[in-house]
């Protein structure tokens, strides 16, 4: 197929598909379209092609494009889709065990983020079918000019896949994942998503390295940043979220992006904190905690995932047949392809498991990695392999087979080009502009807010004031952009220190800027000015954290976590004065905040917020919003608590009921699974965050007192539990409803608390809401000690309410 006749038609369809619901079904508005486009197609055939047979096969064709259109739009079904297989299989039948290794070669043709192989015959590479994929590469008409080289001078004019880390937005950046994660608000993560596809998409980028789902349980490790944080049902709801934000309804819809899971698996769990380290987890942690966000993604249709950096068990995660073929193919059905990260192919070598290129690229792609990144091992060397039958033909016919089927899944074929019509984004979109303050907003969580003479610092009076800005994070537009924003522009940025002299200035009130410090400096050359800006302020508002380029990120791996350099000694400095402080702190990680919330009445966790990072501060600071962020992620007391999360095992010797504040005095207090020297639990627990409001919760009720694990494993039955929420303040308020689980007397240890729903709900002053959750076999089941996933015989506690450590609680048995 391709040519003309069809470009038309099929980006006419395309406007259709924003009204297509999540699960495709045809609708009678559409199937009228749908026959008025056959007809329209049908004329302009007619008109273009003479011969009376000539139509005849155009008609068919187009038909042929509309059946496939109708029956396999989901993106699930594109990748199970017959029609697509036999396309697929035709085109491997024409090509040459060259061409077909040429579609498992991935390069970075701009910016590199990570050690780059230095060639630049792309051009030429490309004309000899050699690269299956380019990422780095923006813009329509960059894109097309590289993909003009593929579709018409290679010998089979199969396009290329141009990829980018579009990671939190393109251009309109919103807060980093860690940050979105905090709005436990998996539509609005969708709605990122999609508006990060569209402006992604006009740029010619098909291909996202997104999302990440490692489940971060260490605060020292710098990538917690990327993803969804601790908890895994959390992180499946947000894996799901992202991959129908990015592939949309049909992956051939021309602003659809395919997602790249990542990475897998278990990177998240490397020892010490320490990025790209070892990890040694059990088989029952793989499966219970790690995998399942990559699971819930690759049910939603991911089509791609990407083999990550970590040795795993031994094994290194990019030449491991276990995860890669037996867990991804074999045991969930995965039908796309995975791509290595950035040079892991190569660094087996380092890793010890292979001696050169030519092993490396044997032992991952046989493991499964269909594509290197970057490591330019499988172009060099598995021709040879193949050749002298280390590598089985049939391994590359393979790998080939399932990267050529996610291209004709996504219409690549029919529409290899970027749209140069609509030119680089040069100015952003208003409404992209409004949603990404929208998620920042959500974002934000409240960890304090005392009162200071009576009342609550927060939200700051309207009307005239002076308020002292003080602080390295407060006018730094590049820093709100956080790690990964590989599109985004740091003028684009509305700083907190713009924003907040807007809004000064419609009240007649004045903002007294001092920087104080920079951001990592021993020197306190700053505090002279800031405590006198603070001297003359009615409030002072002290932006202090991470450096979001150097700290947080790939490689940004911590040892100590407080606020870096001598930002707390400048904040002792300020609140010395006296006068009310608010610390709004800008980080990619839990920070230790020990001093802080000992001492400053206010504290935000604003992450890094994105190009709307000052008015949605502001707005929030004055009460236009109404914090409702939730931690994803424990806030420790020390380095020493990590890894630290809630969802923890209880042990044989727990501390409950010992003052834990205060070292052992006795036995009794002393042989517990406790530290001497610290608490064990978090300063600010997982699911936690204040608001301008309260809210009450009523005993959760449920539907049943015991159900059999017979019937819950089958389906046939299901638990409803359900809590009345009332908003007791006098604002307006959304709150996240959080149910959590612990089961006893099963076969294996299971955690104290787990997190199996949550809802976000808004009430009005004195308004009260029942929410309910269904709790079935995917709630209660778990790895047992046979190793099978099943609900077995339990007593079960159930809490609902406002974080991990608070809530009421109801039993209930499984017979
Ligand atoms: C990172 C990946 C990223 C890739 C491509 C690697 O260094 O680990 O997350 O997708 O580079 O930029």
């Amino acid at each position: 197929m391709g040519g003309l006749p069809f470009t038309r038609p099929l980006r006419i369809i395309k406007r259709f598909s924003p009204r297509a619901p999540a699960t495709y079904k045809i609708d009678f508005a559409l199937y009228i379209e749908q026959i008025s486009l056959l007809v329209e197609v049908m004329f302009m055939l007619k008109h273009r092609l003479m011969s009376g047979c000539a139509v005849g096969i155009a008609m068919l064709s187009c038909l042929l494009a509309l059946t496939s259109f109708v029956q396999a739009q989901s993106p699930t079904s594109a990748l199970n889709d017959p029609k697509i297989e036999a396309r697929v299989n035709a085109l491997l039948g024409q090509m040459t065990l060259q061409e077909k290794i040429g579609q498992l070669v991935q390069y970075s043709a701009g910016s590199p983020t990570g050690p780059g192989t230095g060639r630049t015959d792309y051009p030429d590479m490309i004309a000899k079918g050699g690269i299956g994929s380019l990422f780095n590469l923006t813009g329509a008409r960059e894109v097309n000019a590289m993909q003009k080289i593929a579709v018409e001078k290679s010998r089979l004019h199969v396009p290329l896949i141009f990829g980018l880390d579009v990671i939190h937005g393109y251009r309109s950046t919103f807060p980093v994942p860690l940050g979105m994660s905090a709005t436990w608000n998996p539509d609005l993560i969708e709605k990122a998503a999609r508006i990060a596809a569209v402006e992604a998409s006009s740029e010619g980028v098909r291909w996202t390295f997104s999302p990440m789902v490692d489940i971060a349980r260490d605060a020292r490790w710098g990538r917690i940043v990327e993803g969804n944080g601790e908890d895994t049902y959390l992180g499946q709801a947000m894996a799901r979220a992202y991959v129908r934000g990015y592939q949309g309804t049909s992956l051939t819809d021309p602003t659809s992006i395919l997602a790249c899971v990542k990475h897998y698996v278990a990177y998240g769990a490397a020892e010490g904190g320490r990025d790209y380290n070892t990890v040694d987890i059990s088989d029952r942690s793989l499966r219970q905690v790690y995998l399942p966000p990559f699971r819930a993604a690759v049910d939603s249709g991911a089509a791609t995932v990407m083999s990550a950096f970590d040795d795993l068990q031994g094994v290194p995660a990019s030449a491991n047949p276990y995860t890669l073929t037996q867990i991804l193919r074999g045991e969930w059905g995965f039908r796309g392809f995975v791509v290595s990260d950035w040079n892991s192919v190569g660094e087996l070598i380092p890793q010890g498991v292979a001696l050169d290129p030519a092993m490396a690229a044997r032992k991952a792609v046989t493991a499964g990695v269909d594509m290197d990144m970057e490591s330019n091992s499988y172009a060099t060397t598995l021709l040879q392999e193949v050749k002298d039958g280390r590598v089985p033909q049939s391994v590359i016919d393979e790998a080939a087979r399932r990267i050529l089927r996610v291209k004709f899944a996504m219409g690549l074929f029919e529409h290899p080009y970027a749209d140069e019509s609509k030119g680089a984004i040069t100015t952003l979109d208003p409404a992209h502009v409004a949603a990404s303050r929208t998620v920042a907003e959500e974002s934000f969580v409240l960890l304090k807010n005392d009162p200071v003479s009576g009342s609550p610092v927060l939200p700051l009076a309207s009307g005239a004031k002076t308020i002292a800005l003080i602080g390295p994070l407060a006018d730094s537009a590049n820093d709100m952009l956080g790690s990964w924003s590989t599109k985004g522009d740091a003028k684009d940025v509305v700083t907190l220190r713009k924003a907040l002299s807007d809004r000064l200035a419609q009240s007649q009130g004045k903002v007294i800027y001092a920087k104080g410090t920079d951001i990592l400096t021993t020197s306190d050359s700053g505090f002279a000015e800031a405590v006198s800006a603070a001297r003359q302020a009615d409030v002072v508002i002290a932006a202090l954290g991470e450096d979001a380029g150097l700290m947080t990120g790939e490689a940004g791996s911590r040892a100590h976590l407080d606020l870096p350099g001598n930002q707390q000694k400048l904040l002792e400095a300020i609140a010395a004065t006296g006068k009310p402080v608010v610390l709004i702190v800008f980080s990619g990680r839990p920070l230790i905040l020990n001093w802080e919330a000992a001492h400053i009445p206010a504290i935000l966790e604003a992450w890094f917020p994105g190009i709307q990072a000052g008015p949605a501060l502001v707005r929030t600071l004055f009460g236009d919003v109404n914090p409702s962020g939730r931690l994803t992620t424990s806030f420790p007391r020390a380095v020493g608590q990590e890894p630290l999360y809630y969802n923890a095992m209880n042990t044989g010797r727990p501390a409950d009921g010992v003052d834990l504040t205060r070292p052992p005095s006795n036995a009794a207090e002393k042989f517990r699974s406790r530290y001497i020297d610290e608490q064990n639990s978090p300063l600010f627990p997982f699911g936690y965050g204040l608001s301008y409001t309260k809210f009450q919760y009523s005993t959760p009720s449920l539907s049943a007192q015991s159900l059999a694990a017979a019937s819950l494993n089958s389906g046939a039955s299901a638990l409803t539990v359900s809590a009345e929420v009332k908003n007791t303040g006098s604002r307006a308020g959304s709150e996240v409803v959080q149910l959590y689980i612990r089961q006893r007397g099963t076969s294996v240890t299971r955690p104290v608390r787990e997190l199996k729903g949550f809802q976000k709900i808004t009430l009005a002053p004195g308004e009260s809401k029942k929410v309910e959750f269904k709790l079935g076999r995917e709630e209660f089941s778990f790895w047992n000690i046979d190793m099978k996933d099943v609900v077995e015989p339990a007593q079960v506690t159930v809490w609902v309410g406002p974080n991990s450590t608070e809530g009421s609680e109801a039993h209930f048995t499984i017979n």
